[in-house]
Formats: C-alpha cells, structure tokens, sequence
C-alpha cells in the first residue's frame, strides 16, 4: 500500500496476534521515526521499549487494565526528552536555558511526530497500532518503574502487532471543521450540529457527546488524571 492508502486506511488495532515482531522490523519503525522534522536538530524524544511481561503487566494496570497493552507483540512508552539534550550541552561544557515550558512543548511535538511515522512505518509493513494515553493515570509511578530522568516525561504508549482483528473506521470531523483560513472561524450551533452528526457513528448508540462527557466533562477521566499529571510535570522539570 502507498502513503496515502495508509493512511486513509489508519484504524485503531487492539486485538493483536502472539506472533512477534522481527527485531529488523522494529528497528526499521525506530529508524523511520527518526526521520520525522525536528526542532533545531535536537530530537527531544526518547522510547522505552517494554520487553518485562511483569513491567508490562504494572503498566496494563495503571493503563485501567487495558489487555492489548499486555498482549500487543511490542509496547513502546514515547516520553518527551530534554535530559539527552542537557548531557549533550554539558559534555561539551555548555548550561543549558531555563526553559521548562518551552522544552516540554518542543518535546511534545518532537515526540508526537516521531511517534506518528513510527506507527504509520508499522501500518505500512502490515502492522496494527494503539496509542494508549491511559498510562497518564500514573506518570509518577511510571518514572520510577523506567527509571526517566529530569527531564523525561512518559506522554504516550504504543502497542504494536499484527492484528487479529480490525475493527470498523472510525469517523472524523468535517474537514471545514479543522481547516481555517487566515483568521479562526468560531462555530455557530448549526456547525456544532452537523459535527455531532457526523461523529454519531464513534458510539453505538449514536451520541459522541457521551463519550466527549466521559472524558472530558466536569468530574471525567481527563480532570481525575490532572493533579498528578501536573504534578510529575513539576517532578520532571517541565513548567
Ligand atoms: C494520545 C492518544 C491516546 C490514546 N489512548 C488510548 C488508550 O488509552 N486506549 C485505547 O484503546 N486507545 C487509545 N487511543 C486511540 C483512540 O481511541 C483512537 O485513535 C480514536 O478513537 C480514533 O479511532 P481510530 O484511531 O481507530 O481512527 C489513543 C489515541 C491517542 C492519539
């Protein structure tokens, strides 16, 4: 398949099969993710690749007990990293800037990139792919088990395998809703209403809403997940 079919084709994979990936093909993922822009040269980005089925198993529970992130053939944690840049800086005598803020968005973006061509790499070798953001019920927890650095921070995981089972596309936004010209376009109730609409397939039931209030909503998983968030933020150096 091309690029482009690929990524058209992108669904979400968590029903994985045991059989395990090849080591030159998961160098060859890292290997392209790599490849992907990087602000200033500096490729703030680091992943730990999980190969403990005990570690694995920690990180499944904090996760809310999630089975693909135990049973997918590779799980990879991507974290924002500025300690690599800092050793660099240092070994060549060089403090780095305070810049906490700056570094975690510039780590963010690195990471996030290299992580999409890693998993667009894995889906065009035939490959499924899951990101887990659940494993930000527990960042603390997370840095001690990898043993992260100041200047680390776990932002997301990767299961990896081939599927067992690909579950149906799942819809996106109107492209209007995403695409603004020159100036940012607000939203009348109409365009909400043609949103919903079009995201209605995302649940059984028909009612994105439901899933955007259990996430998002006042007292939903995202602002349970805040205090601690904030807090390994700090522990790590960002903000
Ligand atoms: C940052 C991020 C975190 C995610 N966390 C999880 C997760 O914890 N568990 C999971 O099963 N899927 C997770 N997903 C996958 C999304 O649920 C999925 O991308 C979304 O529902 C759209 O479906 P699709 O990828 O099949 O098109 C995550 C995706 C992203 C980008």
């Amino acid at each position: 398949m091309n690029c482009l079919s690929v990524l058209e084709d992108h669904r979400t994979v968590r029903e994985f099969l045991p059989d395990p990936v090849p080591e030159e093909d998961l160098r060859r993922m890292v290997h392209l993710a790599q490849r992907a822009s990087t602000d200033a040269t500096a490729q703030l980005y680091s992943f730990v690749r999980i190969t403990d089925r005990r570690l694995r198993q920690r990180i499944a529970d904090l996760a809310g007990g999630q089975r693909h992130v135990l049973e997918a053939p590779e799980f990879l944690v991507v974290c924002a990293d500025v300690h690599r840049l800092e050793r660099l800086l240092a070994f060549r005598g060089v403090e780095i800037a305070t810049i906490p803020h700056l570094a975690f968005l510039f780590g963010t973006v690195d990471a996030a990139l290299a992580a999409q061509n890693l998993a667009v790499a894995a889906e065009t070798m035939g490959y499924g792919i899951a990101f887990i953001g659940g494993i930000q019920n527990g960042p603390d927890e997370l840095v001690d088990l990898l043993r992260l650095p100041r200047g680390v921070y776990p932002l997301v995981g990767l299961c990896i395998g081939k599927p067992a089972r690909r579950p149906e596309r799942r819809p996106r936004l109107p492209l209007e809703a995403v695409l603004h010209e020159n100036v940012y376009r607000g939203y009348v109730e109409e365009t909400l209403e043609i949103m919903y609409n079009a995201m209605a397939p995302v649940s059984p039931t028909g009612d994105w809403l439901s899933i955007l209030r259990r996430y998002f909503g006042r007292g939903g998983r995202m602002a349970s997940r805040e205090d601690v968030v904030a807090r390994t933020l700090a522990r790590q150096g960002f903000g």
